[in-house]
Order: C-alpha cells, then sequence, then structure tokens
C-alpha cells in the first residue's frame, strides 16, 4: 500500500534568503527555483513581493518558469501586502498567498499592541481578502509555539472558516520540545471545527538545534506539511532541514509517510544551494556535510569495507553522494590503508602492508590526513615502486 505523503514547502527563497549575507539576484533565485521543481518540493515559497521591487519581480518570474510546484507569496495581514502579492503570482500555475499574524501574547501586546479579538478579526479579514484572489491560502499564525493552544485554536478556526485551506503553525523562535510541539498539532487536530478542510503545517526554527525533530513530531501527530530550506539556512539558527526531514520519513518506513521528493538530487542540491548564497555547509551536517559518508577510525573502516551497512543507515547513492569516503588519518587500521592503497594501484601483500603500515603512521602522526599522494610517497619510501606490487 503506497504511504500517505507528507507536502514539502521549501522557504529556501523567502526564510532562507531572510540570512545575512545570502542575498541572491532574480537570475540566481530562478536557477534554484527550477531544480528545487526538478527536485519534487510541492510548495516553493518564492518571496515577500511587498518587501522590496527585487523581490516582486524575483516572484513573477518564478511563478512564469515553475511548472509543478504550488508558487507561494508571503504577506502580513495587510491588504496592500495581499494585492502586491496576487500581482506577483498572476502567471503561477498554481499560486498560493501566505498571510498571517502573531498569535502570542508577546506579539499581541508588544508588536501590535492590541487584544486576541482584534488580532482574531485581522486574521479573518486577511485571509477573506486572500481568497477573494487565490483559491489557496495559507495562515501563518506567527509565534504559535508560545501561543496559547486553547486561543490558537480559536484562530485557526476562525480562518479555516474565512477559507484558510493550509494550517502553519510556525514554531518561530525554536522554543517547543518535540513533545510540546506534537501535542500542540495533535490539540490543534482534535479541537478546531472543520480542521478536515485544512492542512497542518509545520514550521519550526533551530534555535535550540529542535526543528528536524519538531517537524517530524508534528507529522506524527497529523500535519502533512513540512516548512523547510535547503540545508537547513533560515533566520539565526535556521529552519527545518529539507534533506534531514526527507530522509528521516524515508529511513522509517514504520512511520508509513514519504515525501514527494527524489532524494537522488539532494546532495547536488545542497551544493548548489550553498555556492550560490556563499553559506558553506558544515563538514558534520547530516545528509550533506562532506563528512556525513566519511569513515575514519580503524574499527568503523574495517567494518564499511566488510559490509557499509554496519556503520552506514543511507545508501550514499541515494541521497547522490557517489561512494562512501574511508579517510586515511592515524586512527585508521590496516584494512583502511589497503583499501585505499589498491585503489590508486598497489595490490599489497600481507607482508607489504606490514611494512608499509609502520611507514603510513609515521607520515599520519605528521599530518591530518593522508591523501592518495601521500600514498605514492610511502610506497616510494617502502620501495614499493610497480602500480601492482603483489
Ligand atoms: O517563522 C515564522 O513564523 C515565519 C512566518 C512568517 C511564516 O517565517
Ligand atoms: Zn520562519
Amino acid at each position: 500500500m503506497s504511504k500517505e505523503k507528507v507536502q514539502i514547502f521549501d522557504t529556501t527563497l523567502r526564510d532562507g534568503e531572510q540570512v545575512p549575507g545570502c542575498k541572491l539576484n532574480t537570475k540566481q533565485k530562478l536557477v534554484i527555483a527550477e531544480r528545487l521543481d526538478e527536485l519534487g518540493v510541492d510548495v516553493i515559497e518564492a518571496g515577500f513581493p511587498i518587501s522590496s521591487p527585487g523581490d516582486f519581480t524575483s516572484v513573477v518570474e518564478i511563478a512564469k518558469i515553475v511548472k509543478n510546484a504550488t508558487v507561494c507569496g508571503l504577506t502580513r495581514a495587510v491588504k496592500k501586502d495581499i494585492e502586491v502579492a496576487a500581482e506577483a503570482l498572476k502567471f503561477a500555475k498554481r499560486p498560493r498567498i501566505h498571510t498571517g499574524i502573531g498569535t502570542s501574547d508577546s506579539h499581541i501586546t508588544h508588536k501590535f499592541k492590541a487584544t486576541r479579538e482584534e488580532i482574531i478579526e485581522r486574521a479573518v479579514s486577511a485571509v477573506a481578502y486572500a481568497r477573494t484572489f487565490v483559491d489557496d491560502v495559507e495562515f501563518y499564525a506567527e509565534d504559535a509555539g508560545r501561543t496559547d493552544n486553547e486561543f490558537l485554536a480559536q484562530v485557526c478556526e476562525a480562518v479555516v472558516a474565512a477559507g484558510a485551506t493550509v494550517l502553519n503553525i510556525p514554531d518561530t523562535t525554536g522554543y517547543c520540545l518535540p513533545e510540546e510541539y506534537g501535542a500542540k498539532i495533535k490539540y490543534l487536530r482534535d479541537n478546531v471545527k472543520g480542521i478536515e478542510k485544512a492542512t497542518l503545517s509545520c514550521h519550526c526554527h533551530n534555535d535550540l538545534g529542535l526543528a528536524t525533530a519538531n517537524s517530524i513530531a508534528g507529522v506524527i501527530n497529523g500535519a502533512r506539511q513540512i516548512e523547510c530550506t535547503i540545508n537547513g539556512i533560515g533566520e539565526r539558527a535556521g529552519n527545518t532541514s529539507l534533506e534531514e526531514v526527507v530522509m528521516i520519513l524515508r529511513q522509517h518506513p514504520t512511520l508509513d509517510l514519504d515525501t514527494n521528493i527524489n532524494s537522488r538530487l539532494l546532495y547536488s542540491t545542497s551544493r548548489m544551494v550553498s555556492e550560490s548564497m556563499g553559506m558553506p555547509v558544515q563538514p558534520n551536517k547530516a545528509i550533506v556535510g562532506a563528512n556525513a559518508f566519511a569513515h575514519s577510525s580503524g574499527i568503523h573502516q574495517d567494518g564499511v569495507i566488510k559490509n557499509r551497512e554496519t556503520y552506514e543507515i543511507i545508501d550514499p547513492a541515494d541521497v547522490g553522494v557517489t561512494e562512501s569516503a574511508i579517510v586515511l588519518t592515524a586512527r585508521s587500521g590496516r584494512a583502511a590503508l589497503a583499501y585505499r592503497a589498491k585503489k590508486v594501484g598497489y595490490e599489497l601483500t600481507k607482508l607489504q602492508l606490514d611494512v608499509v603500515y609502520q611507514e603510513f603512521l609515521k607520515f599520519a602522526d605528521r599530518k591530518k590526513e593522508v591523501i592518495d599522494q601521500d600514498i605514492h610517497e610511502i610506497m616510494h619510501v617502502c620501495k614499493i615502486t610497480e602500480a601492482r606490487a603483489v
């Protein structure tokens, strides 16, 4: 039986691009949007059209070229924002307006200096107005993570009645614990009248390193859309990382959930976004980091050489990485050295390996990593000159 689908809403070009130094021009955004469409994301949040003329143009151009995904534009719960977003999305095959307002007491008191009743009124008017332009309107309750569940349910019920098709429950400040966030989603599912007419969406920030865990808790409790970015980029500590949630769902069949993502494009997409934004990916980043499939300790290398699955839960090919890397360091053993020596042309006897290994250790103590060129030098020192020594 086919698994239930979780929609992937990519916000690399909106929340991701808000990161200082990550600004892209329209041409760069178009290249990324085309790749996201090919990757199989369901929704591309192309920008915040009223925020600048450049962002408006980018949303217009992205809307023209995207073939499969829904193209979405962000707005505040403000008429003019909604009109500008509708104009920017007019060429989209599947347009979505993403409108919303802060719902936590902190936002209501400090940002809006309003009452809860006024917030509900503004939310309802924004959704109803957006529905006069498009059929697909997503509502975000900003800072939902710190919003009292009972009030959040009231807001959600009111905006669903006004025509919202998707309910975004952002943990804007990355505050929630996974159990708490999951319980919030479940509470809304159980207490919002008309909830079956809308899709619940997770939008989690990573301030405490819990964005991915919270999004997964959300879908386990009934959300069916995850908002995320390539490489987890985004405001402050970032957003939920697209590659992580996609692979978690794929590697855990018991969750009975999947996405439409072509995971084989994950690695190249990560590199493309990183290069285009000038934002390096940390080497130990899950799924797409340079070390995600690299093994350097002797015990692990011996296991991986015998059978990859001893220390790898994902086949690197499934995310577009050509092969696992056996990195030679002072912690590496004979198995790893023999494996790498063979790759560069030396098939060593047991006796030769004993000699070469001693020389290798001296090299490795001096260097952080022993590379192919060093292997040739070690062979030279050990007087193993034939390319296929036996
Ligand atoms: O984090 C957040 O609350 C947001 C909303 C604007 C959706 O990015
Ligand atoms: Zn956000």
